[in-house]
């Protein structure tokens, strides 16, 4: 299968499964329910599941240990999208070529459904069926996932994204609020899949970590990039939000060739650890090619 097959595959399946999770809901709070729906369906390139596929098919580790990282991060990575989103963030009103959560319901409904997808990531996680080895890591699993997301990562990141619009702030600390705001996430997809892997090596595993840590900040480099270059259409967002709201971004701190150009040092990093891996790598060339040549 070539990649942008397993690509399509992956969106394919991990929609299908996201479904599934929101329908097996009760129906008490349905307003809720539709709004969770919303925020995990209105489409997304599903790029982490991808992450979490190449790099398990490349270590051989099992699907259903795949499925069950995947849809605890896709939850938690579309909960941060909600709540990035809100008028006290950075208040868009278009997601995925959608009305923004808030948008579309309201800002309570918007916070809530945010707060309820991050606590079903962790109960993805916590009841999802797993390999045999896989249910001894079980509990790694859920400490690299929260560490991710909450004041390590995402959140942090956040925080410092915040704190800094309208800010001057040294090219180091633009690298360590991208690292956490969307690298962590992106991180911890192959640090879960390399946990679950039953004979990896210490040393793969640091090549394999060097990599994720390139790929992620590559991840927001391009982010920043597209936001400049692309159009809403293209993006499914607002265009441009970033220079209007003063943002820390590398274009901004860089121009746009400078930003250009960590974008490439980055790739080729990302490259480089690669070749150190004992595995067949060709699918994660190909990940990394489509993270730095991705369009929207
Ligand atoms: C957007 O993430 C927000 C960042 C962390 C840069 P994606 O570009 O993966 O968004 P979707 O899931 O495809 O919509
Ligand atoms: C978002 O960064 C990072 C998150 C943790 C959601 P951005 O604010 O640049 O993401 P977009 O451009 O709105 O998707
Ligand atoms: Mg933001
Ligand atoms: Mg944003
Ligand atoms: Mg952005």
């Amino acid at each position: 299968m070539n990649f942008s097959a397993l690509h399509q595959q992956v969106k394919n399946q991990t929609d299908a499964s996201l479904l599934a999770l929101i329908d097996q809901l009760p129906d008490y709070a349905p307003r809720l329910k539709d709004a969770m729906r919303h925020a995990l369906l209105a489409g997304g390139k599903r790029m982490r599941p991808l992450l979490v596929q190449v790099v398990g098919n490349t270590l051989d580790v099992p699907k259903k240990d795949q499925m069950a990282i995947s849809m605890a991060i896709e939850c938690i990575h579309a909960y941060s999208l909600v709540h990035d989103d809100l008028p006290a963030m950075d208040d868009d009103d278009l997601r995925r070529g959608m009305p923004t959560c808030h948008i579309a319901f309201d800002e309570a409904t918007a916070i809530l459904a945010g707060d309820a997808l991050q606590s079903l990531a962790f109960s993805v996680l916590a009841d999802a069926p797993l390999s045999e080895f896989a249910q001894t890591k079980r509990s790694q699993l859920l400490s690299i996932l929260a560490k991710s997301a909450g004041f390590l990562g995402m959140c942090g990141g956040q925080a410092i994204d915040l704190a800094s619009t309208g800010v001057a702030i040294s090219l180091d600390e633009l690298k360590q609020l991208h690292q956490l705001k969307t690298g962590a996430l992106l991180k911890a997809c192959v640090e879960m899949v390399a946990v679950v892997c039953e004979d990896l090596t210490e040393q793969a595993k640091t090549d394999l970590m060097a990599f994720a840590t390139d790929i992620g900040l590559a991840f927001q480099v391009q982010d920043d990039i597209l936001d400049v270059e692309g159009s809403s259409e293209q993006l499914g967002k607002p265009a441009g939000s970033d220079q209007a709201l003063g943002k820390n971004t590398f274009p901004a701190k860089l121009g746009l060739n400078g930003a250009k150009q960590e974008l490439s040092e980055l790739h080729n990093n990302a490259l480089q650890a690669l070749t150190r891996l004992p595995y067949n790598t060709d699918s994660l060339i190909a990940f990394s090619e489509l993270l730095v040549k991705r369009d929207h």
